[in-house]
């Protein structure tokens, strides 16, 4: 893989600056399966999946944040999307938000990338806290935010992409939480 473009690497996986055109094929694939779209709405067409793609890459240039591929670095495999970018619904506020494959589930692919984005988000970045939104009933989510040390700050309702009125949870970490986390996880390597 070109240098050039890499954002960040983490012990698995590699996250990229730019969407690619092969990025792009297998991004269609994860958005089409009903599955992954669950709990975000109808399946994507393949225009809407490329339309997310470059409203992810926008992010990098408007703001330095993104939602961006996640590769596997053994391989090249595009195993999801995950990173940083501000919610319609919560603009003031950056969201942390995470797709995978439904092949790459189960791997802790999801929440080594959002570490990664976390470090980011509070080192570089410099933001105060992160949210997450979330389906209330989206448990494989939630339980990502949870192991990201994320706690829930507002349970409330929303209207969906299709249209329903839904639950959702609003899961927050801020920079010093964060911070003593990292303290302790090296503790305990130590
Ligand atoms: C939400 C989503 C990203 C979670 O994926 P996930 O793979 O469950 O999350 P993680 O990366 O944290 O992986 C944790 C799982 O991997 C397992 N795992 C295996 N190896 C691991 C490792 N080396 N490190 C950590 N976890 C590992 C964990 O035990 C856990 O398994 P469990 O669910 O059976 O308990 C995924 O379900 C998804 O893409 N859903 C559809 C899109 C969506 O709803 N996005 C969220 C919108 S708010």
């Amino acid at each position: 893989m070109d240098d050039a473009d890499v954002r960040f690497r983490t012990e698995r996986l590699v996250v990229v600056r730019r969407w690619r055109p092969e990025d792009r094929d297998a991004y269609a694939r994860i958005n089409a399966d009903p599955e992954v779209m669950a709990f975000l709405g109808p399946p994507m067409t393949r225009q809407q999946s490329d339309a997310l793609a470059r409203y992810g890459e926008s992010w990098v240039v408007q703001a330095g944040l993104g939602l961006l591929p996640a590769v596997r670095a053994a391989d090249g495999e595009v195993l999801g999307m995950c990173g940083l970018h501000r919610h319609r619904w919560y603009p003031a506020e950056v969201e942390i938000g995470w797709r995978f494959a439904r092949n790459a589930w189960g791997h802790g692919y999801a929440s080594e990338a959002a570490e990664g984005w976390l470090a980011e988000a509070f080192g570089a970045s410099g933001l105060s806290h992160v949210i997450s939104i979330i389906h209330g009933a989206n448990l494989r989510s939630r339980a990502v935010a949870t192991r990201l040390g994320m706690t829930q700050r507002e349970e409330t309702r929303r209207t969906g992409p299709d249209g329903h009125d839904e639950p959702i949870v609003v899961f927050e970490l801020t920079a010093a939480t964060w911070a003593a986390r990292a303290t302790d996880v090296s503790g305990r390597i130590r």
